[in-house]
């Protein structure tokens, strides 16, 4: 299974790829608000350190969420964000005029990651229209009270079935247990930010465990 971040600060991700090995990055209007830059060179200054870690990791790149009922628009934007880095993919939401953007930028070549997806027939038409991730944010639903894991497990059997090229990036995820339910129901990929990663990486046993294990291996001559 892979592991990306979802994140657009330049230290969160080198650690990531350094400590953690992920797999790819996420982005969101959101996260490049918060790394304090300009767009365009924030996602330029990821796509380049991205890159130095390996040529199959890729960078999720949105474009402009006000021209989410213009596909052209987003065309047009895609290919101009395509083109400024080997490893993006670009994300537009599961909306009428993103999915046949997707077709479209799919055609040419460009890989497409559907965002914004919260059923499963939206996920079933993103991977009609080639998509080459989409995107279920789980994290908003659970907080909505909706259930996830046959959310995701529908997806993927809807993948499965019918043989599409298209990875399931399950985002928005929040907690270690949400991980596990993507991994359970076979979903390709996990997106979550630094924090989640740091807290599930971790147990309050382990590290009671190890105070215990130090205080015998003290107690213990190494040798003769
Ligand atoms: C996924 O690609 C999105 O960037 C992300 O998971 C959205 O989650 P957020 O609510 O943490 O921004």
């Amino acid at each position: 299974m892979k592991f990306f971040i979802d994140s657009a600060k330049v230290d969160e991700i080198s650690y990531a790829l350094e400590n953690w090995d992920i797999d790819g990055v996420t982005t969101n209007p959101r996260h490049v608000q918060v790394s304090g830059k300009p767009f365009l060179k924030v996602v330029q200054e990821v796509g380049k350190l991205v890159m130095q870690a390996g040529m199959d990791k890729t960078v999720s790149v949105q474009t402009n969420p006000h021209r989410h009922a213009d596909f052209q628009a987003i065309v047009e934007e895609g290919l101009r964000l395509a083109d400024l880095s080997e490893n993006f993919v670009i994300k537009m939401p599961c909306t009428e005029a993103g999915f046949r953007a997707c077709r479209e930028l799919t055609e040419k070549g460009i890989r497409c990651n559907l965002t914004l997806c919260f059923s499963a027939v939206q996920a079933l038409q993103a991977m009609r229209m080639g998509a080459f991730y989409v995107s279920p944010f789980i994290g908003w639903k659970e907080a909505n009270g909706e259930e996830i894991r046959q959310f995701i497990e529908e997806c993927v059997a809807i993948r499965d079935n019918y043989d599409y090229g298209t990875e399931i990036l399950v985002a928005a995820v929040r907690n270690g247990r949400q991980i596990v339910d993507a991994a359970v129901s076979a979903a390709d990929i996990v997106t979550a930010g630094f924090d989640v990663y740091q807290t599930a990486f971790q147990h309050p046993y382990t590290v009671d465990g190890l105070g215990k294990f130090q205080s015998f291996w003290d107690q213990t001559p190494y040798d003769e």
